[in-house]
């Protein structure tokens, strides 16, 4: 038994959407703290180049919102590995004309959407879930929320750009968050945490007059690195959170607190 509290080693964990901005450094880190990793991704391309750098990683193609795809990644860990330890969900589904400006959303899209994202993290985080306590394994799982799932947007910050956030987020992330908690009150007596993580805003490229909106609401002055996220999801799958389930850890250089 190591010291290390953060230590991972031998723990098989899956993460959705791992080829993703956020999901490729969550990978390297967890694997950097020992953990077997599955980097599971609809983007095969995407997720294999992660998986190919990683000491212990494999690349599963996975499809968050097709219970098949669901069934068949989780059997095919369980025959490799026999355990599945932790799920960290951060794929990011949506609809090819997802992003449109309030006045657009017709309440279909809202509904597809809802489907594709919310839908696809309950029926991840409930195929792993059953399997972990039909197998008494005492495994950790991590949402992606948001800041977003928590506030409401500040319009103003897309101002003269193409920008907006669409309103299926906020509903999307705000149910990820209730139904985290939801879980982590059933599942409690069998052992099983589960937690969300709540990143602010993170540098992509962004139109240059967000970045610079959006950094003057931030007490830390900047958006977030793409590395800047991983700890918080090393420390929740690991012993270091051994007490901790149902919480939302937000990660956003102060941005809520405002
Ligand atoms: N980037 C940000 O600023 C930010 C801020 C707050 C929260 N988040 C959340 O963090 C998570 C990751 O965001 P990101 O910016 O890394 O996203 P991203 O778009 O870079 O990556 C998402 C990954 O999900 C994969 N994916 C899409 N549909 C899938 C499906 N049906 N099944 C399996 N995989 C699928 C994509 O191929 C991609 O690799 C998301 O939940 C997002 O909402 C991101």
């Amino acid at each position: 038994m190591t010291n290390d509290l953060f230590d991972l080693t031998g723990e098989v964990i899956i993460v959705t959407g791992g080829g993703g901005l956020i999901g490729a450094n969550v990978c390297r880190i967890l694997d950097r703290h020992g953990a077997d990793i599955v980097v599971a991704d609809l983007d095969e391309s995407r997720g294999s180049k992660v998986a190919d750098q990683l000491d212990r990683g494999i690349f599963h193609h996975l499809d968050i919102t097709d219970v098949d795809s669901i069934d068949r990644i989780c059997n095919k860990i369980f025959d490799n590995h026999g355990q599945i330890d932790g799920l960290v969900n951060m794929a990011y589904p949506r609809t090819n004309d997802y992003g449109k400006r309030f006045e657009y959303v017709e309440k279909d899209d809202l509904m597809a959407n809802i489907s594709l994202h919310l839908g696809g993290y309950y029926a991840m985080t409930k195929a792993v879930a059953l399997r972990m306590v039909e197998q008494n394994l005492e495994g950790s799982i991590v949402n992606f929320s948001s800041i977003y799932g928590i506030q409401a947007p500040d319009f103003s910050m897309y101002d003269q750009t193409e920008m907006t956030s669409p309103i299926e987020y906020s509903i999307i992330k705000a149910g990820i968050l209730n139904f985290t908690r939801y879980l982590a009150s059933y599942l409690g007596q069998d052992g099983i945490r589960i937690n969300s993580v709540s990143p602010g805003g993170v540098f992509n490229d962004q139109d240059q007059r967000f970045v610079e909106n959006y950094e003057r609401e931030v007490p830390l002055g900047r958006m977030a690195k793409p590395t800047e996220i991983s700890g918080a999801v090393v420390y929740l799958l690991s012993n270091a959170a051994s007490y901790v389930t149902g919480h939302n850890l937000v990660v956003d250089g102060g941005w809520t607190i405002k």
